[in-house]
């Protein structure tokens, strides 16, 4: 028995022996361990000296506000720090990340939070835009209840002074073709990274050729009042209509449930989150949509005609002129902008808003070409209100 125990008992007693004969290479130890900090401490002065003339203090103070200032928040993070949206707007995610993210909804329908919803302007683009001058303008002053997104051709260098509120707003673009499967991933990729910021509650499409045709206060209040989404949805029985129409794409869309409508449309978190989440609908568009089917004036209206018929307006809240004949509405320039084409635009129509009627019916119009710009600063106040 003891000489079982006895190891243990030995055991034991070597460590404190051990200790006390380490005790004398301790000292040279630390030494090493000192000299060792010294020289990194010199290798890092070195480095940091070379970073600030090489690329200036800046880019050192922000990798070294990039180290140190997560490792602060990272223990105690608040639910506003994981809501808030990415103050950049590019990201490496593809298509199908982006897509998946974006579909992410809330079950508990009460935000734990004074959520104060706002209008996504989302912008499809060449290029520049325009009327950003006008929209400035009209956006003046409203900086909590919007945000906007652009989505340009992806060799477009913008160039918005820091001031601007389109400045940093570009998104990951891709070539889009007018008519094309491309034109609908280019407006599911507006809504995407526009569904990034929980806040957001109305998508809005538009053109570089759209000037909004009222004040703010105005368009907030008809979108947040309205029950309806605004997607162009009818039912055209002509062969630019159900002629496109082919029966491989049944039994998923039915010919009487065919739907054709203008591309620009306004929509809200829901349908939006239906619009980016589709598979279903996108395979048969994409394999039997194609020119002379126009998949951008019939993949949405049909798709939301079948899953949201009920909270569809069927019309679009942007104000087109078809008068002129032909395959492509008129195009206003300089020339043509008169207060009363303005106030024909603004007031001409009666419609249907919320089973009433109402002398609202659009909200934006379009397409005017870059020479208007000027005439329509003149006459914004008047005739728009802002
Ligand atoms: C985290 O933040 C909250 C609110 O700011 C504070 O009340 C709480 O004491 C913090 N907790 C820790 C562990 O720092
Ligand atoms: C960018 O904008 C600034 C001022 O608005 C202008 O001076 C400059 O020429 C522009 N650059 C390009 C490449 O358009
Ligand atoms: C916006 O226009 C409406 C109607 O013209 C007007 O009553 C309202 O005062 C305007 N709001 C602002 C902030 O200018
Ligand atoms: C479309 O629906 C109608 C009834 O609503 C049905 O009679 C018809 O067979 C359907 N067509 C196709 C191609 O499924
Ligand atoms: C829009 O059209 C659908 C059928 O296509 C219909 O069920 C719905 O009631 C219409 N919406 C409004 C607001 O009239
Ligand atoms: C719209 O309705 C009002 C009142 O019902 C009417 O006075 C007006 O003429 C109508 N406008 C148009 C363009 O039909
Ligand atoms: C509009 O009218 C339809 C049918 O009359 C009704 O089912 C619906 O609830 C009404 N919507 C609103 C917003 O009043």
């Amino acid at each position: 028995m003891q000489s079982k125990v006895l190891p243990l008992e030995e055991g034991k007693d070597h460590v404190p022996l051990n200790r006390t004969n380490q005790a004398r290479p301790l000292p040279l130890r630390l030494l090493q361990l000192f000299v060792l900090f010294l020289v990194l401490c010199v290798a890092f002065s070195v480095v940091s000296l070379y970073t600030i003339r090489r690329f200036g203090v800046d880019s050192a103070l922000m990798t070294v506000k990039s180290n140190f200032l997560p490792c602060l928040e990272e223990f105690n993070i608040s639910l506003s720090e994981w809501i808030k949206p990415s103050v950049n707007l590019m990201h490496s995610m593809t298509d199908e990340e982006l897509f998946w993210r974006a579909s992410f909804s809330p079950q508990i329908k009460n935000y734990p939070f004074e959520r104060v919803p706002k209008i996504a302007f989302m912008f499809l683009t060449k290029g520049p835009l325009p009327f950003a001058p006008l929209w400035e303008r009209f956006l003046r002053g409203h900086h909590a209840l919007f945000s906007i997104y652009i989505h340009s051709l992806p060799s477009f260098k913008p160039n918005f002074s820091h001031a601007s509120v389109f400045h940093g707003r570009q998104i990951p673009s891709q070539v889009a073709e007018w008519g094309r499967m491309s034109i609908c991933d280019a407006e599911k990729r507006l809504l995407a990274n526009a569904l990034l910021d929980i806040n957001n509650e109305w998508f809005i499409l538009l053109s570089e050729s759209c000037i909004p045709l009222f004040n703010f206060s105005v368009i907030y209040k008809y979108l947040k009042e309205s029950k309806y989404s605004f997607v162009g949805s009818f039912d055209d029985l002509g062969p630019y209509g159900r002629g496109r129409y082919r029966d491989a794409m049944a039994p998923e869309v039915n010919i009487t449930e065919w739907r054709k409508g203008s591309q620009w449309f306004e929509v809200n978190r829901k349908l939006a989150i239906s619009i980016v989440q589709d598979t279903k609908f996108y395979k048969k568009f994409e394999q039997f949509c194609r020119p002379p089917c126009y998949v951008d004036e019939h993949y949405f209206p049909t798709m939301l005609t079948i899953e949201a018929g009920d909270v569809i307006a069927n019309r679009s809240l942007t104000w087109v002129d078809w008068s002129r004949g032909g395959p492509h509405p008129a195009t206003f320039g300089r020339r043509d902008i008169t207060e009363e084409l303005l106030a024909r635009i603004v007031n001409g129509q009666n419609c249907s808003y919320n089973n009433g009627t109402s002398s609202i019916c659009s909200l934006f119009a379009r397409k005017f070409a870059p020479s208007s710009l000027r005439p329509l600063l003149r006459l914004a106040l008047d005739v728009f209100g802002y």
